[in-house]
């Protein structure tokens, strides 16, 4: 297998963790997976911890991102983050578009978009998240969703900018529910997402940009999931909250990695 593509697997850690159990957590992941570089392992606290595990992953592999920004740099936006205001902590990434925040906080692929390109002049890697729900599944309409979804939240965006991007392949049924899209069924969406990047920013293009899965992806599914053709990383919430099952998922990616 040859992808050409570095796997991302990412922790999402939602709404979880005071700073001091973030600053274990990051600890206990930085001690299992030591200084291995072959996979890209992105570890994404609460607002809350975001300083405290800037300090634990300085001087390692592992990289930091955060949840959400607001697209505007600063102002009156109560309750809001900019990127402006992360840069001093060193993020990396940044998620942006999750169904979580499109379900509870109203988000629009208009709005995520604002989003988009503030990350990318904030210079942050937004993880720009899509995927249907399962009502939309059943009636058909995945891959247009899906489709809507990232021409909409993408809006504007160069070709340059585009390489520094990460799309996550979220079904929203398989979120936090246990049930997982199976490869085959990730693996055509994947395709699709990628024709879809193709068209918007060229071929070349399309074929760096790491496209994630994320759902309950698990340590006993990871590898299966991981060696679809485009499935380069995952986003992980559940598991990535303990040490051991977020490694356990790195630590397929790295002997997938090995066997290309
Ligand atoms: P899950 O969450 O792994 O708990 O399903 C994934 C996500 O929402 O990013």
């Amino acid at each position: 297998m040859d992808k050409h593509r570095k796997y991302i697997i990412a922790g999402n850690w939602k709404m979880n963790k005071t700073s001091g159990e973030s600053v274990e957590l990051a600890d206990a992941v930085i001690k299992e997976i030591g200084d291995q570089a072959s996979v890209d392992v992105v570890l994404c606290p609460p607002f809350t911890s975001i300083a405290a595990v800037s300090s634990v992953v300085e001087g390692s592999p592992v990289k930091l991102g955060a949840q959400n920004i607001h697209p505007a740099s600063s102002g009156a936006y109560t309750g809001e983050v900019s990127a402006e205001m992360l840069r001093y902590f060193y993020p990396t990434y940044v998620i942006l578009g999750h169904s979580e925040r499109r379900k509870y906080f109203n988000e629009t692929d208009a709005f995520i978009n604002e989003k988009v390109l503030a990350a990318f002049a904030g210079n942050l890697k937004p993880i720009l998240c899509v995927g249907e729900t399962l009502e939309e599944r059943e009636s058909g309409k995945t891959l247009e969703v899906v489709d809507t979804q990232i021409r909409g939240c993408l809006v504007d965006v160069s070709e340059k900018d585009a390489e520094n991007l990460v799309v996550a392949y979220e079904p929203v049924w398989a979120i936090g529910t246990g049930k997982t899209a199976t490869p085959q069924i990730a693996q055509e969406v994947h395709d699709s997402i990628r024709h879809i990047l193709s068209d918007l920013f060229g071929q070349e293009a399309a074929q760096r940009i790491r496209i994630q899965y994320g759902g309950s992806m698990k340590p006993d599914n990871a590898r299966d999931l991981l060696s679809q053709t485009d499935i380069d990383g995952g986003l992980i919430g559940g598991a990535a909250l303990n040490a051991k099952s977020f490694t356990d998922i790195v630590n397929a990616a790295v002997s997938l990695d090995s066997e290309e």
